[in-house]
């Protein structure tokens, strides 16, 4: 089995990066998916104030076709900057009107201090262990500290509920974007998506090691990427244990391994499962991911309709985790199957643990390739946390980049996805044979299995190629899923297992709140298309198949770009 020596992030300087943009007035809407770097434009206008479907008809009608109707992207945008929390509201749902049953806001504070990292010296660097490998001691010493939290007064920021009321706020649009109030602010399904809940991890583990004053506590991973800890770990399965919350699955407990392709029906087979997962782990962490933005996700900026699209790991093994932990019982998926909810179970901080883990595991195994945006809308985007003294800080994202510098590493573990490359059961498929019942009409509804022609406008030397599936529609508060297939022989491909056809998919936890989002995902092809031996073909056939809530799911269209 393989398992890597991480080297460290090599940070860049950004000292010329640090001109602060003055906010004056109402900012131009910035169209999501453009991003200021000349080699990465891509062109689709997205603009989110614009009724896309006409656009999207053209796009289906045209599939493959990279002339598109463009409209050249502003010189800059504004970074997403730290909510104003005195304009935290209830919500609204945006289908009814109705305010939320739910209020998350923080309690307010006006004093803001822009963090800085603490100089962690040796002795207090905290070591983030395994939850399946972690001693009694240790787990003892989480379950004192998590009960110390919880036992916090109701308005204190640091209290447990208030802790999992962060994650609401942030993510079930109760804050206006500073600078933008016509926009809601939403940190997932973005490029925010890890260095948000890294900062917000790095919070929570500094309030609890303060409780217990102990500097080098290190919250625990769990390590479902790997098949000796896929199962929920033993320390949250512990009723009247502090960590243990009975909203969830109860045909998802220990010892079954945890299904990263979760779809609402339970697999219930480890021989199944965990092969299956280890082609999707390999998938989000190599094989899907050409370029950065595969990886972290679409770009986002005061002035981006929230939800532009998602990285490989949130919308894949991320995503099914929440839904697969959740319980079918509560209305909502409550607590892990939704946004709202999701925190207020333990497991959480270690679901997102290993979340961050494999983003330094990804970090490591880039080499020389970029690692990060030198994007400065990315880098200098901040947020708002209370920091283990209840204060109010302001962080940005381009302070976590370096694991070292945050005080924190991973106890290492074998990576056993990374020699996992799924080999071509027919070299050579015969797409035209199969190109009976193929749709072109944009936007499609999901709820059956959809299968396209997508032409190669031929790919240029050194570019990447990536198929990208754009408009997709969803209802928020629906949990979705579908994956994607290339050259599959099968009509209603199945398996993923193993499987050099499957080249993703998109899946989505839902929020409290119910609006339509159109988002879209890229799936890089370059392996795939080697392991079929298809590379010299000039379109290949895409199959999209419906996994949850298909009804709910519209596709705007299906095309290959290069990067
Ligand atoms: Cu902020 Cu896993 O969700």
């Amino acid at each position: 089995m393989a398992s890597l020596p991480l080297p460290l992030p090599t940070i860049s300087s950004h000292s010329h990066l640090t001109l602060r943009r003055k906010l004056t007035g109402k900012p131009p809407h910035i169209p999501s998916g453009v991003t200021c770097n000349a080699e990465n434009v891509e062109k689709t206008p997205q603009h989110p104030k614009l009724d896309r479907r006409n656009l999207l008809l053209n796009i289906g009608g045209l599939y493959g076709a990279t002339n598109l109707i463009t409209t050249p992207p502003p010189a800059s945008a504004t970074p997403i900057s730290s909510p104003d929390l005195s304009t935290c509201s209830q919500g609204t749902n945006l289908n009814t009107q109705q305010p939320l049953d739910v209020n998350c806001c923080p309690p307010f504070s006006d004093k803001i201090i822009d963090y800085k990292l603490p100089h962690t010296s040796h002795h207090h660097r905290r070591l983030r262990p395994a939850a399946h490998l972690a001693s009694k001691e240790y787990i003892a010493k989480y379950e004192r500290a998590t009960a110390l939290m919880k036992a916090l007064p109701d308005d204190d920021p640091r209290n447990f509920m208030q802790q999992a009321n962060v994650h609401c706020a942030y993510c079930n649009l109760t804050y206006d974007q500073t600078g933008d109030e016509s926009e809601k602010l939403q940190i997932h399904n973005c490029w925010h998506f890890f260095p948000w809940h890294r900062w917000y991890l790095y919070f929570y583990e500094r309030i609890l090691g303060k409780l217990i004053d102990d500097p080098t506590f290190a919250i625990p991973y769990w390590n479902w990427d790997n098949p000796d800890g896929m199962a929920i770990p033993a320390m949250f399965v512990k009723e009247n244990s502090p960590l243990y919350d009975e909203r969830r699955n109860q045909t998802h407990l220990p010892p079954t391994p945890a299904d990263l392709l979760y779809s609402s029906t339970s697999k219930t087979d480890p021989n199944i499962i965990i092969p299956t997962n280890l082609t999707e782990m390999y998938g989000e962490m190599v094989r899907n991911v050409s370029n950065i933005e595969d990886f972290y996700g679409a770009k986002y900026v005061v002035g981006t309709a929230p939800d532009p699209g998602p990285g490989t790991v949130e919308r894949g093994s991320h995503t099914a985790l929440h839904a697969w932990v959740g319980d079918p019982r509560s209305p909502a998926g409550e607590d892990m199957g939704n946004f709202y909810s999701t925190a207020r179970d333990p497991i959480f901080y270690s679901l997102h643990a290993n979340v961050d883990r494999l983003w330094s595991v990804w970090r490591g195994l880039r080499g020389h390739r970029p690692k990060e945006f030198e994007d400065e809308d990315w880098l200098e985007a901040s947020f708002v946390f209370y920091d283990e003294n209840a204060q109010l800080v302001r962080v940005r994202v381009k302070d976590t980049l370096e694991d070292e510098k945050m005080g924190f590493s991973y106890q290492k573990v074998d990576l056993p996805w990374l020699d996992k490359r799924p080999k071509a059961r027919v070299r050579r498929s015969r797409i035209a044979s199969k190109a009976v019942g193929v749709s072109n009409v944009f936007p499609v509804k999901l709820d059956k299995v959809v299968r396209v022609l997508v032409e190669r406008p031929k790919r240029k030397k050194g570019e990447e190629e990536l198929l990208v599936i754009e408009g997709i529609e969803v209802d928020t508060s629906k949990f979705v899923r579908f994956e994607v297939f290339v050259n599959d022989e099968d009509d209603e491909p199945g398996e993923v297992k193993e499987r050099a056809e499957y080249a993703g998919g998109y899946s989505q936890v839902p929020h409290k709140n119910s609006t339509k989002v159109k988002s879209k995902i890229r799936l890089g092809l370059r392996e795939l298309l080697e392991d079929l031996d298809v590379e010299d073909d000039d379109k290949i056939l895409v199959t999209l198949v419906p996994r949850a809530g298909g009804e709910d799911i519209t596709i705007g269209g299906v095309k290959i770009i290069y990067v």
